[in-house]
């Protein structure tokens, strides 16, 4: 069975050991995921799976046969960039950029985690159907995704104008 890498059927790697994120990368040349940490710490190689966010260091790209994956270069859409990457440019959310892609692709995955009520730890009504978007929320969330650089006020002004007060 396939995997659907941004809307391309590709073949699982015939090796089981093989990481999603080395597919991604080493394979497929989909060079926006980056590998920071390798062991599920810096958030650098956040992707969507089926519009979940996961660690792609983590994850065999095996265990993703029929599903679908979507890295920052599927975020854009026919219109041109997707509004949170037009905000991130706007808001000054990067330096260097590394964990920039991570970055982005967690607050997508965060977004839809607010509009089917997941909580965090600090949400306090657990029962919401959805989760209303705050900065303590957002911080809480996207606290998985390091910035070595210090950008994390512009990011959070990004992430902040792109979902606060949208109809997630
Ligand atoms: S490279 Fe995956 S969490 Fe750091
Ligand atoms: S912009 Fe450099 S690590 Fe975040």
């Amino acid at each position: 069975m396939a995997i659907r890498i941004n809307g391309t059927e590709t073949r699982a790697p015939a090796d089981p050991r093989v990481s999603l994120l080395d597919l991604l990368r080493e394979t497929l040349h989909l060079t926006g995921t980056k590998k920071g940490c390798n062991q599920g710490a810096c958030g650098a190689c956040t992707v969507l799976a089926d519009g979940e966010r996961i660690l792609s260091c983590l994850a065999l790209a095996v265990q993703f046969e029929g599903r679908s994956i979507t890295t920052i270069e599927g975020l854009a859409g026919q219109d041109g960039m997707h509004p949170l990457q037009l905000a991130f440019i706007e808001h000054d959310g990067f330096q260097c950029g590394y964990c920039t892609p991570g970055q982005i692709c967690s607050a997508v995955g965060m977004a839809a985690e607010l509009a089917r009520g997941a909580p965090s730890a600090v949400t306090t009504d657990l029962g919401a159907a959805t989760v209303r978007f705050t900065g303590e929320e957002a911080r809480e969330r996207m606290s998985g995704n390091l910035c070595r650089c210090g950008a994390h006020n512009g990011i959070i002004a990004a992430i902040t104008q792109t979902y606060a007060g949208a109809a997630l």
